[in-house]
């Protein structure tokens, strides 16, 4: 059995494997016990330190490292990108060798150009976390969201879950089609034909002609985040109509099965993906995410910080 992750970094979920996805997920429980205990102390990360670099806005996410880092003993410091050297005009790669040389373990980046992280993981000794890089991925976004699924549903291995909304612009959708399919899950997709990216049945996908057809029978339902500030124009005449045609409501929600979860990425633009009455009812699973997401965050930070501990 895989007891520790291959690299050092952790940028997508297209290129890890199944076995390490198990690995993230299966340490995640345990962090999660350590969460719900009420003491939310471990000595784990102790004498190691922990740096956001956020060039996009960010609530769950950079919240949630920042979390997962000081539970776990951390040093842990936020850099925005608007309010440091990044304004001055210092390049991504001279602010990551910034960084490290203050002696930094870890780099979590969110930039809205895709393969940043990449870019900063070659040139950095620290280990470099993807914390969403422009229309690419948004890996620790899915594993919590399949964390969330397997914890309801007790397996990810045949699972059906809906996918609905802008797709084009999200790498929350990217990061789910990855890590879902490598671990057994049946994903179908519906968004509007300006908002599905080009051949994305490639990606192993079932794409669905209509909300329903998506929804029914479902066993989760994920709507995704309107991203107007990435349209570069018009994809939708106006968001009215968007509402009327791509809005999951109670009628819609009702064709997926009768235990399914309703899940959302966050933030939510309440009456557009779903209707408020359904982010509010008891099948939404939206906060569950949000703190399964500071475990799933601590169990990877532990493992790429402490990878001797984890030995095969
Ligand atoms: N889901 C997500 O990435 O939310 P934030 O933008 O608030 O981090």
């Amino acid at each position: 059995m895989l007891k520790r992750l291959k690299n050092k970094d952790l940028l997508g979920l297209s290129d890890i494997t199944k076995e390490e996805i198990r690995l993230i997920l299966d340490h995640a429980k345990t962090m999660k016990q350590i969460i719900k205990s009420g003491v939310k102390k471990t000595a784990d990360l102790q004498g190691k330190s922990v740096i956001t670099l956020f060039y996009e806005n960010s609530t769950r996410t950079r919240l949630s490292f920042e979390l997962a880092s000081k539970y776990m003993g951390a040093a842990a410091a936020n850099i925005s990108a608007s309010t440091s050297s990044v304004s001055k005009g210092e390049t991504l790669v001279d602010t990551g060798r910034t960084i490290a040389a203050t002696s930094t373990d870890v780099i979590i980046i969110r930039h809205p150009m895709s393969g940043a992280p990449h870019l900063m993981a070659k040139n950095v000794a620290a280990s470099v976390i993807n914390a969403g890089d422009g229309m690419n991925e948004h890996p620790t976004q899915a594993l919590l969201d399949m964390y969330t699924i397997e914890d309801k549903k007790g397996k990810l291995d045949g699972v059906e879950v809906a996918i609905t909304g802008d797709a084009l612009h999200s790498r929350v959708a990217r990061s789910n089609i990855w890590g879902l399919s490598k671990m057994g899950a049946n994903i179908r997709i519906f968004a509007p034909s300006t908002l599905l990216p080009k051949e994305i049945e490639k990606m192993g996908v079932k794409v669905c002609k209509t909300l329903s057809e998506a929804v029914e029978g479902a066993d989760a339902v994920m709507g995704l985040r309107l991203q107007l500030e990435r349209q570069k124009r018009a994809l939708f005449p106006t968001e009215r109509e968007y509402s009327k045609y791509f809005c999951i409501d109670e009628k819609i929600f009702s064709l997926a099965k009768k235990d399914a979860l309703l899940m959302h990425p966050g933030p939510v633009n309440r009456g557009l993906e779903l209707s408020s009455a359904l982010i509010d009812c008891p099948s939404s699973f939206i906060d569950e995410q949000v703190t399964n997401g500071v475990a799933v965050r601590m169990a990877l930070l532990d493992l790429l910080c402490n990878s001797k501990k984890f030995a095969y």
